[in-house]
Parts: structure tokens; sequence; C-alpha cells
């Protein structure tokens, strides 16, 4: 599996699932840039990481700044091989009690970061001829519901539809984009929702434990790498079987 040196932006890089996923990606031999709305942590995930590393501070739902991170990495390393849009957020609220406001946050980090992201990125790796996109999804949406996560779901599911067209978009070069679906991880962000939720999630998974956010790097970094180039427009469930 080959990411070595390969110049990697993972957003929400800071914490979480976007931590693991730069850990594993710089344990492979990728020069990573930890970009995450939270500088001073990601300055510290950044400093903990082996090999060249970097810390971007950005908010992936403004598009002043996800341009400025594509330029900032461009002048540092030369080039932009792997984009990771990992960052997102997941306040949950029923229907009736969601505010237009609690939609547009979920949808503006979620689904219009993302875009954001590649836009920023695409045209420096248009000009390469190569690059990986890997976008983390989440089972809830295209799989599964979760009462009170209606917002959630819709930006995760939208994160897909747009997967697909951009790969066909991009097929003319060694372009890909993909998502990883993870089911229930350890984060604490996963935390914040409490013991109840990660119990009851933890008796609905078949290997009997929430995923670790390890987990999902890995998924992540074998579609990041070289290797798969033919791999396009789908996605990767880690998710223990929970979907089953
Ligand atoms: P987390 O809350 O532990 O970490 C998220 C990171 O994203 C934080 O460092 C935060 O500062 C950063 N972030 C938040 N808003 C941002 C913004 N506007 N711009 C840049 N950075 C921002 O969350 P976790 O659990 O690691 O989730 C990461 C991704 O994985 C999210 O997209 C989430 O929807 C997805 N996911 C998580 C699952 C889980 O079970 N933890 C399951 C399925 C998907």
């Amino acid at each position: 599996m080959t990411v070595d040196n390969a110049v990697s932006i993972v957003t929400g890089g800071a914490r979480g699932i976007g931590k693991g996923i730069a850990e594993v990606l710089a344990a492979e031999g990728a020069t990573v840039v930890v970009a995450d709305i939270d500088e001073d942590v990601a300055k510290e995930a950044a400093d903990e990481l082996p090999g060249d590393a970097m810390a971007v501070g950005v908010d992936v739902s403004d598009p002043a700044e996800t341009e400025a991170l594509a330029e900032t990495v461009v002048d540092e390393y030369g080039r932009i091989d792997v984009l990771c849009a990992n960052a997102g957020i997941f306040p949950s609220a029923p229907i009736e009690e969601m505010t237009v406001e609690d939609w547009d946050e979920v949808t503006d980090v979620n689904a219009k970061g993302a875009f954001l992201c590649v836009k920023a990125c695409l045209p420096h790796m248009r000009t390469q001829d190569y690059g990986r996109i890997v976008f983390t999804s989440s089972i809830t949406g295209p799989m599964v519901g979760y009462p009170g996560w209606a917002h959630y779901g819709a930006s995760k599911a939208a994160m897909l539809g747009f997967v697909r067209t951009a790969a066909i978009e991009v097929a003319d070069r060694d372009i890909t984009i993909n998502a990883v679906l993870p089911g229930n991880v350890r984060t604490g962000g996963l935390d914040d929702l409490g013991e109840d939720y990660l119990d009851r999630m933890r008796e609905s998974i078949p290997k009997g434990e929430l995923g670790t956010p390890e987990d999902i790097g890995h998924a992540v970094a074998f579609l990041a790498s070289e290797e798969a180039g033919y791999i396009t427009g789908t996605t990767l469930v880690v998710d223990g079987g929970q979907t089953l």
C-alpha cells in the first residue's frame, strides 16, 4: 500500500477519526497536514506525528479558508496528493425542534465543507494528474436512520451523491474519489452522546465493540493509496457488521 511521501490533508485531523487517519497515513510514510478549526489541538496532533507534518487552522465551511488551506499546503510542499475530507459535526435534535440554523450548521460543515475542500484541492490534483480524495461519510443517511439526526443523515447521504458525480468528472486523470462509511467509532464526539447511547450501540454491533479511529484510518489509507487507482465513486463500510 503506497502513500509514502504523499502530501495528505486530513480535515478534522486534530481529534477522533481524523486523528486516527492522520496517524495511520503518517505511519505509512505520508506527509500529513492536520487541518482543523481548533488550530492549537491540530498543532499538538501534528507535533506527535512521525515524519514531516504541519497544522493549519481552517473552518471547512468557509470558502476563503479552504482556498487558503490548499494554497498554504502547495506553498509548503508543492503538491496535494491526498485529501481526506473528514471534518464533521453531529449535534442532534428531533425534527420538530430542529431549527433552520441547526440544519444549516450541520449541512454547511459536513456536506458543503467536503465540497469546498475538493473545490480548493482539485485544480492542484489536475495539474499533477494525480489525486486521491476520501470522504468520511457515515452509515447514517445512506444505510440507516437514527432519530434526532435527520439533518446529519441528509448531509452524509449528500456526500455520496457528490462522490459519484465527482468520480466521473475526474476519471480521465489519475484522480479518484471515494467515501468510507464508519459505523459507531469511539471518539470524543461520540462519548459526548453518553454511556446509554454507547451501550445500545455496542449491543447492536456483531463484532461486539465500537470501532477505533485507527480502524477507519486503515480503510482510508487503502483508498488513498496509489494501488487503489481503479477504485472510484464507491463506498467502503467500516462498521463491525452493524448494518448486516
Ligand atoms: P470529533 O468531534 O471527535 O472530531 C471532529 C474534529 O473535526 C474536531 O477536531 C473538530 O475540531 C473538527 N471540526 C469540527 N468542525 C470543523 C470545521 N468547521 N472545520 C474544520 N474542522 C472542524 O468527531 P469524530 O467522531 O472523529 O468524527 C469525524 C468524522 O467522522 C465526522 O465527519 C463524523 O460525521 C464522521 N463519523 C463519525 C462517527 C463516529 O462514530 N464517531 C461515525 C460515522 C461518521
